[in-house]
């Protein structure tokens, strides 16, 4: 497992000024750097990659992962899943796979942020049962 971290502490805490901050960056067409950098990717066959949906696409520091990595990603089976607050998946396989094509991408799983706070027992149920279904596990 690989957490994608920013280098440096410019995300603020309060809501309203990330949503400026993360705004701006996706103005900017930013690419934020992260800590660290994730091991060799050649010992998996199948990828899952999630992160919340901020401003309908993913934040732009995991572009930043897309193209650091984009040639360990070549040839994987790719997985996207998202928090958000109603945009659901907000399009993250088709973008996922745009900065990664040649991936396979397949369809993703979409959780309430909100959920994962408050609703832990129904989150797992359907985390399990997505899982389940993939036919991976
Ligand atoms: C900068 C920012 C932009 C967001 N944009 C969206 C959005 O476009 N659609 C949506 O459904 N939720 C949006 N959200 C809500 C987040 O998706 C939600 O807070 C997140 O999934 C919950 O995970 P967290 O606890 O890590 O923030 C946004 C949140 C932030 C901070």
């Amino acid at each position: 497992m690989f957490e994608v971290i920013p280098e440096d502490d410019h995300y603020p805490i309060t809501y309203s000024e990330l949503t400026d901050v993360a705004k701006q960056e996706q103005n900017d067409n930013a690419r934020p750097a992260y800590v660290g950098e994730v091991p060799d990717l050649s010992q998996y066959s199948i990828i899952f990659i999630g992160a919340p949906v901020w401003w309908g696409d993913w934040p732009m520091i995991m572009y930043t992962f897309f193209e650091n990595n984009k040639e360990g990603l070549a040839g994987k089976t790719l997985i996207p899943f998202s928090t958000h607050e109603g945009s659901g998946l907000s399009g993250f396989d088709k973008k996922l796979y745009s900065a990664c094509p040649d991936a396979t991408v397949l369809d993703g799983l979409a959780i309430r942020g909100n959920d994962c706070q408050n609703d832990q027992d129904s989150v797992r149920e359907s985390v399990n049962a997505w899982i389940s279904g993939l036919g991976y596990f």
